[in-house]
């Protein structure tokens, strides 16, 4: 089932809102364009903190729904591997953007369509294909995810923003 697929990585991307804070991961340094690399948004604290929930997510996920019908994988040790492997690729891919973003001028926070939703999940999925932990998806199931996550990402970050998680509501 595509959702318990993709739920650690949603829960690696979403953690580092509550998480996150204190040193950037670039450490204030500047891009040979002078601006920074990825900038204070992006925290060694939410990193880490972001991996470590997604993983932990994982084993959750495990424990849950091993054995059931719409169970993805078929041992605790693959739902760990795969939940810690997309952990990073979210967060890889969430740093991505905002390297992206930097590079357009664009201060953290500031909304950019498409770049602030995405990068993050493609790259969490793309991270298991090498491990053979990324299960044959359709075309229709990457829509699926895609679309999801597009209508989820804005949603979350809304109710982070209400709950004063997050000073943005994007
Ligand atoms: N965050 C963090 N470490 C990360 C990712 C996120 O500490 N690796 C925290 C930061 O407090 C950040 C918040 O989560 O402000 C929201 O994340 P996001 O929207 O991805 O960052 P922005 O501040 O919008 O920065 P950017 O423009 O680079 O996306
Ligand atoms: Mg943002």
């Amino acid at each position: 089932m595509l959702l318990i697929l993709v739920l650690p990585a949603y829960l690696a991307n979403a953690s580092p809102v509550i998480l996150g804070g204190g040193a950037p991961v670039d450490l204030g340094r500047k891009f040979f364009d002078g601006r920074r690399i990825f900038g204070d948004g992006k925290t060694w604290r939410g990193l880490i903190g972001g991996i470590a929930t997604g993983t932990l997510a994982g084993a959750l996920l495990a424990f849950l729904v091993l054995g059931a019908p719409y169970s993805v994988y078929s041992s605790s040790a693959q739902y760990v591997t795969a939940a810690f492997l997309m952990s990073c690729g979210a967060l890889f891919g969430d740093l991505a953007g905002s390297f992206v973003k930097r590079r357009t001028g664009m201060k953290p926070g500031r909304p950019y369509i498409l770049l602030d939703q995405l990068p993050f999940i493609i790259f969490a999925l793309l991270f298991l294909a090498p491990f053979g932990l990324l299960p044959a998806l359709s075309l229709l199931d990457w829509l699926i995810i895609l679309v999801a996550t597009l209508v989820l990402h804005p949603a979350t970050n809304w109710v982070a923003h209400k709950l004063g998680w997050k000073k943005v509501p994007w």
